[in-house]
């Protein structure tokens, strides 16, 4: 109940207004957001880095509606790869793309074009880009642009989202040589004709996509918070004789900060998915709606509308 009061007001520009101006709020944006500029998306990547944590970092977009806002998008990317190499945070430091902010809902060809130009800068810059997974109706021309984008560079990540019912295929496909995938449950609420409804579902399938992932020739991103999914990945890490730097785990930036550590002082590799920009109301509310307990004011504000 709560937590689809807080995907709601994720798309409500009124509770947007009311909640940026709360100042406490902002002090809760500061828990999962790095903050609105690409200074203080440096400045947490460096706090990162010196805890020995690796970064990708995402410049939050809501919604792409024109050229002119997809143009801006991909000239914050491909500036901020350039900062990312000056400051020597590469190339620990990479960035996750969602396709849409590159303008995949206006026109195909063009967002392809803009992840290229940061794909190019990625490259030059001595890091690389994940392509962050969004619903099911994306999923084909997303991975269609990854396929396109690995044959100039190779190391562009993928992402698969468990709880879709093709992604086991899409992890044997994808599991070949040096092929970066970051496997997650799934953030989008999607129909039960293409994805498993009950957590129980998404975790065995998750477990299974583990499994070939693990076995296979690519490189595993294990991307959750769950205990349980942790636990099963550092044992198929062991069973499957990965070393550190064959495989990594990646949790959101503020949470479980304690396990983040646990996990890189046991000598895993870990990033943490780093958020920054102005548009942080949406994020703010989808990670509030993951946990709503003990979140205050926002809580307040939100279930009083
Ligand atoms: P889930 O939310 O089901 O929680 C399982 C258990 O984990 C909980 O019961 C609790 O024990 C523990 N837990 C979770 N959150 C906690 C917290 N805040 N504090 C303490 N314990 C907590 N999705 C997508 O569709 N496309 C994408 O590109 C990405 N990218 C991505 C990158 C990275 C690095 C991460 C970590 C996640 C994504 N996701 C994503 C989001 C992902 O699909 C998923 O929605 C969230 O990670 C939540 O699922 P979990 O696996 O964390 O477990």
């Amino acid at each position: 109940m709560l937590r689809s009061l807080f995907i709601a007001a994720a798309g409500s520009s009124r509770l947007e207004r009311l909640v940026e101006s709360a100042p406490v709020s902002k002090g809760l944006a500061r828990r999962f957001v790095a903050g609105s500029s690409a200074d203080e998306a440096l400045r947490v990547s460096r706090e990162l880095a010196d805890d020995g944590l690796a970064v990708t970092l995402d410049h939050l977009v809501e919604d792409t509606r024109t050229i002119e806002q997809a143009v801006t998008v991909r000239d914050e990317y491909v500036s901020l790869l350039g900062r990312l190499r000056d400051s020597g945070l590469t190339p620990a430091a990479e960035v996750s793309v969602k396709l849409s902010a590159l303008g995949q809902r206006i026109d195909e060809k063009l967002a392809r074009e803009h992840a290229h130009a940061i794909c190019a800068a990625a490259a030059e810059a001595g890091t690389s880009v994940t392509l962050d997974a969004e619903d099911h109706t994306t999923t084909d021309a997303t991975l269609e642009t990854l396929l396109a984008l690995r044959e100039e560079f190779p190391n562009t990540g993928a992402v698969l989202q468990a709880h879709l019912r093709r992604t086991e295929g899409d992890c044997r496909e994808l599991s070949t040589a040096k092929s970066r995938v970051r496997l997650c449950k799934g953030a989008y609420s999607e129909p039960e004709s293409v994805a498993f409804q009950s957590a129980l579902d998404v975790d065995k399938s998750f477990v299974r996509c583990l499994n070939i992932l693990m076995s296979g020739e690519g490189y595993p991103m294990v991307a959750t918070h769950d205990p349980r999914l942790i636990a099963i990945g550092e044992d198929r890490a062991r069973w499957f004789d990965r070393s550190t730097g064959e495989y990594e785990f990646q949790l959101l930036y503020g949470v479980r900060p304690d396990e983040q550590a646990r996990l890189a002082a046991g000598g895993h590799t870990v990033r943490v998915y780093l958020p920054y920009g102005e548009q942080w109301y949406g994020y703010l509310m989808r990670r509030i709606a993951e946990r709503p307990a003990g979140m205050g004011f926002v809580a307040k504000v939100v279930t009083s509308r």
